[in-house]
């Protein structure tokens, strides 16, 4: 599919056929998200994939009973990752690694030196945006693999971390069930172009 037409004909879909979604093509998605942007190349996101129709159940009650969380294939629950400290560790040694060179990585370690000094709930906010950008990648790489998606915020963050066993380091941030629709698009409407730009 054409980029343009994915971005088109994506919609937050709200009820899903119950059909499943080929593990080879979660996987494509998965790859896709992968890909995505963040800022330092940090990737501070961790995903837990649920297809278990009772953990589904389990967990729908935790998201105001919204049908797409039971009626979904798979659910792709989205978190951000605290550990900033243990991000860098990492980030470090894999940019080598990847042939990045020492120079572009040794001005990454004194911008992560700097933002070290960040407090936790910023870093928090900064990490959760960095998510909503994987996200964006997941919605319209579903679109373009052929099935459908929707962002949800609408959740219990605490309750998806209990239910799922998530470590403590990692917070539930945004939803994205996959799956085939069941409903009709809504009409797409958006602002005018006036309206995004600044005079
Ligand atoms: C960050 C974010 C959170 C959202 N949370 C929910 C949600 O909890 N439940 C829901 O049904 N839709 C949710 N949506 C879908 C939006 O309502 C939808 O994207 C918006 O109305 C535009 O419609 P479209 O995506 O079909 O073009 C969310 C979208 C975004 C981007």
């Amino acid at each position: 599919m054409e980029f343009r037409e994915a971005i088109m004909r994506r919609y937050a879909t709200k009820r899903f056929d119950g059909r499943q979604i080929p593990q080879d093509k979660i996987e494509e998605l998965l790859e896709i998200v992968r890909w995505a942007p963040s800022g330092l190349n940090i990737q501070p996101w961790r995903i837990k994939v649920v297809s278990n129709a009772g953990l589904k159940e389990e967990l729908s009650a935790a998201a105001w009973d919204e049908p797409q969380i039971k009626s979904c294939s798979h659910l792709l629950v989205f978190c951000a990752d605290t550990d900033y400290a243990g991000l860098v560790a990492k980030l470090l040694p894999a940019m080598k690694e990847a042939g990045v060179p020492e120079k572009v990585c040794e001005i990454v370690k004194g911008i992560a030196e700097e933002m070290g000094h960040m407090p936790p709930a910023s870093w928090l906010t900064y990490a959760k945006c960095q998510v909503h950008l994987a996200v964006s990648y997941a919605i319209l790489g579903a679109k373009d693999l052929g099935f459908d998606s929707c962002p949800m915020t609408h959740f219990e963050p605490d309750e998806f971390a209990r239910i799922l066993e998530i470590p403590a380091n990692l917070v539930p941030t945004l939803l994205c069930p996959v799956g085939y629709a069941a409903d009709q698009a809504p009409p797409k409407w958006r602002y005018p172009k006036e309206d995004l730009l600044l005079p």
